[in-house]
């Protein structure tokens, strides 16, 4: 494993995913765009096998659960009836000697942060100070600990309060109180903090007035609601049943920094469980457990993943939690857990003036329902995939290597087929297994340089096997298997390719642990 600081093995993942395909900068060639990206051929792959494992334990092993593809245009008074227009906004402020700004709530975020961290320094050295070292009675004894959740607290109540209130001047107060400085001029000379929504507006139809307006949506929950009859209707849903689906969402972000966590082009994987009133925090509560065993479904470490209640709650829910990764940055959210009540079905009955109300047949009643959301971003669990796949080892020989361990499942090439040399009849032997073998997954062949470096390369992008078709090929049809984490290389007669293969990229397996 690589001792690099966490700051430095981000870099490095953000240039591995360069390098190998997976991610780049949108318009590079332009100077890029800020917060704006683009996947390549590997990172396409990785992204869509996401998305699939996604779909497949949602709608595939749901009953009551099917799947929509709406369009990201909607009527602009969805975003009225939503709360988007008046409320969709992020605190901001500027930063008036280096010009820039800043979103204030992640100003006073990070500054928790940095006290959260000398807590934790606090209790590390004490670990490593007493045997038997009893962490619980560490934190709620020692006073430097105290003293500093005290001020965590304060800051949280103040910030919660103040936010509430849609107090802004107070939010500022809290920016000079606790004597933040902009990290780029190093001063506390801030503007007032004020408000700025984050949809992005556009024009339909060949005439430009107010009318005209449309917005790109900025999550694709909408586009459930607004079909939830349809779907309900058309599918004969009963209550409780659940409708998902992927797709693009946009929000003109003021703080684009941490590479693909934060973009202002993303895509979301969202699901609305529609329920009876009254139940909602019962499903609330199996919707979290079963989105947190989902996560731990691809085999990494638990301590990775940890519950972060939400101190204000959005305008449409009431109970909300996120799914936070440890990001090389740190905790942060991963994936957000909502109970929304009726707001949104009830919100477009009042703006459409249509009534969207399920008959329940067995009370003989109609109601409107609640609904419990999950909502993660495919780029963010891309990224927890990649940061937590990728590994730099130093092996035996001496060498390096880096390999991202990614589960088979969702590695981008499932296989690569390597002639060891380029003539003798070794690639056409090659060739006609990947003939066999492309039709059940995707391959690659690669027969440039030597097969170490052939080997490196598919390391690196994560591919769980090569098949190296040598001489000995020629004369009893075995060729020789290398799995990815191992190293480890068999023989084993071309016929059985084929099989192992599918069996250790099933996602089968992973789907069963839900
Ligand atoms: N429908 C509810 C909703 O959109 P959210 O917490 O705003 O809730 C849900 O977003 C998820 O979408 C987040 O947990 C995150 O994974 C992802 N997400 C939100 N904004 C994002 C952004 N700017 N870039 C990448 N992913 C984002």
């Amino acid at each position: 494993m690589s001792n690099q600081a966490p700051e430095e093995v981000f870099k490095s993942i953000i240039s591995h995913a360069k390098e190998y395909g997976f991610v780049f900068q949108s318009s590079e060639i332009y100077d890029g765009m800020s917060a704006v990206y683009d996947y390549g051929q590997n990172g396409a792959e990785l992204k869509k096998n996401i998305r699939d494992y996604w779909w497949r334990s949602m709608v595939q092993m749901n009953e009551n659960i099917v799947g929509i593809d709406s369009a990201i245009f909607m009527h602009p008074t969805i975003w009225k009836a939503s709360g988007h227009v008046d409320a969709f906004n992020d605190p901001l402020i500027d930063n008036k000697d280096s010009k820039k700004r800043y979103r204030a709530d992640v100003l006073i975020e990070d500054h928790i942060a940095k006290i959260e961290g000398k807590i934790e320094k606090e209790v590390e050295k004490a670990a490593k100070r007493f045997e038997n070292f009893d962490e619980k009675m560490f934190r709620s004894t020692n006073p430097r600990v105290q003293e500093n959740q005290k001020k965590i607290d304060d800051i949280n109540a103040r910030f919660k309060d103040a936010l509430e209130k849609n107090d802004l001047a107070e939010v500022k107060q809290i920016i000079v109180d606790l004597e933040i400085v902009c990290p780029i001029s190093g001063s506390r000379n801030w503007t007032d903090v004020r408000q700025f929504n984050l949809m992005f507006s556009t024009q339909i139809g060949s005439v430009t007035d107010e009318s005209n307006t449309i917005y790109l949506r900025p999550e694709t929950a909408q586009g459930i609601f607004v079909n939830f009859l349809n779907v309900q209707k058309t599918g004969r849903m009963k209550i409780p049943f659940g409708i998902a689906q992927t797709g693009k969402a946009f929000r003109n972000e003021i703080v684009a920094r941490q590479f693909i966590f934060r973009m202002r082009e993303f895509e979301q994987m969202e699901m609305q469980f529609f329920v009876k009133p009254g139940t909602e925090m019962d499903w609330y509560n199996k919707w979290k457990e079963t989105r947190m065993n989902w996560h731990h479904s691809l085999g990494f470490p638990q301590n990775m993943h940890r519950f972060h209640d939400h101190i204000k709650l959005a305008h449409y829910a009431n109970a909300a939690c996120d799914i936070e990764f440890n990001f090389p940055f740190g905790f942060k959210e991963l994936e957000g857990i909502h109970s929304r009540t009726d707001f949104d079905l009830s919100q477009h009955e009042k703006f459409s003036g249509k009534k969207l109300q399920y008959f329940d047949p067995e009370d003989n009643e109609s109601f409107v329902p609640y609904v419990v959301e999950t909502s993660i971003g495919l780029d963010r669990m891309f990224l927890a995939i990649l940061s937590q796949s990728y590994k730099e080892e130093k092996l035996e020989d001496g060498s390096d290597r880096v390999v991202l361990n990614l589960p088979a499942f969702l590695a981008p090439i499932k296989c690569a087929i390597l002639p060891l040399v380029k003539k003798d009849g070794l690639p056409e032997k090659a060739r006609e297994i990947m003939d066999v073998l492309k039709y059940d997954h995707l391959c690659v062949y690669e027969e440039k340089d030597s097969i170490g470096k052939r080997y490196r390369r598919q390391d690196a992008i994560g591919t769980p096997y090569c098949i190296t078709v040598d001489h000995q090929t020629l004369e009893d049809n075995t060729v020789t298997i290398r799995e990815r984490d191992s190293m480890k290389q068999e023989r084993i007669a071309v016929d059985k390719a084929a099989s192992i293969v599918s069996e250790k990229v099933d996602m089968r397996a992973a789907l069963k642990k839900l």
